[in-house]
């Protein structure tokens, strides 16, 4: 059996496979379903200072291989969160990374002080969000305002800060080294890409918001090409995410340079998906004879 333990950041995970925000809350739900134990660990829905209700509905369209939302960062709040759920995500024997969103800077930090008071493995602060008006992903379209949110979160984050980026840029990898010039931990990409979906008929769009953020199998290349381009560019390691469903595709992206891999959509096809990803991927290691899933990583031959 290959040895499937990873470093990421000084944070030891039981293996390479995190179940990525957004797809689930706080982890209860998929509790339910999966020993939570099997995962390297799991990223929280996008927590803000204050709570958040989100965007009115429809808010998630399927689409062919991939789903499109409108969420906008649905959430109970910082303290709530801290109060009622992070207590439980730390009962589990898994890394538990809590991704921070917000509309200003300001908002930002307070957000991450408190949960770094609060204590987890890992920050995953998400300047990507589409789906929500001023803050969010205007924060990670270019490599100045990426780098003035990360620079001041540096000053106040005391726990690994890895930063969750978009893909709806014109250049990632610049938007990586930005972060990283100012003291990201780890990046973690991609995020949804810029979508919307119509009734023909109707002639209307099926979310209320009109435009959200696309995911699930249909981004898979696109993700390919980024975390091959941004681990090429950065020194920092680079978590993997967009449309894995099987633990091929982990192990495409961890040869592409991603040392972790995340799982999102397919959670919603499958609550199943990750650990069975898990075992995929161990299966893969050991048909390959590769010892361990961290030789994988960036060993794509070209
Ligand atoms: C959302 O809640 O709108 C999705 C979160 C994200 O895209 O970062």
């Amino acid at each position: 059996m290959a040895d499937m333990k990873i470093n990421l950041c000084g944070v030891e995970l039981n293996n390479p496979i995190i179940m990525a925000s957004g797809t689930f809350g706080f982890g209860r739900e998929m509790a339910a379903y999966n020993d939570l134990s099997r995962l390297g660990g799991i990223s929280s829905k996008g927590i803000t200072r204050n709570p958040r209700p989100g965007n009115p509905t429809p808010r998630i369209a399927e689409t062919p291989s991939g789903c499109i939302n409108s969420v906008g960062l649905e959430n109970p709040g910082v303290e709530k969160f801290i109060e009622r759920e992070l207590p439980f995500m730390k009962s589990l024997d898994t890394g538990v990374i809590v991704n921070v969103s917000g509309s200003s800077v300001e908002e930002y930090c307070e957000t991450v002080e408190l949960v770094c008071a609060a204590g987890a493995d890992m920050i995953e602060l998400n300047i990507s969000c589409p789906n929500i008006k001023g803050g969010g992903m205007a924060f990670g379209t270019s490599a100045e305002p990426a780098a003035g949110v990360v620079k001041e979160v540096r000053k106040v984050c005391t726990l690994p800060l890895m930063v969750k980026l978009s893909p709806n840029v014109a250049d990632i990898a610049a938007i990586a080294k930005a972060v990283e010039g100012e003291g990201a931990d780890a990046v973690s990409l991609i995020n949804t890409l810029s979508a919307m979906a119509i009734d023909a008929r109707t002639r209307r769009p099926i979310l209320k918001q009109i435009m959200g953020g696309l995911s699930g199998p249909a981004v898979k290349p696109v993700a390919l090409r980024m975390v091959y381009q941004v681990s090429q560019a950065v020194k920092i390691p680079v978590v993997g995410l967009g449309g894995v469903t099987t633990g091929i595709d982990a192990a495409e992206f961890m040869i592409c340079g991603a040392s972790a891999v995340m799982v999102g959509t397919a959670n919603l096809m499958d609550p199943y998906s990750c650990v069975r990803i898990v075992d995929e991927l161990n299966d893969y290691l050991d048909e390959m004879g590769i010892g361990s899933a961290a030789e994988l990583v960036g060993t794509l031959m070209v």
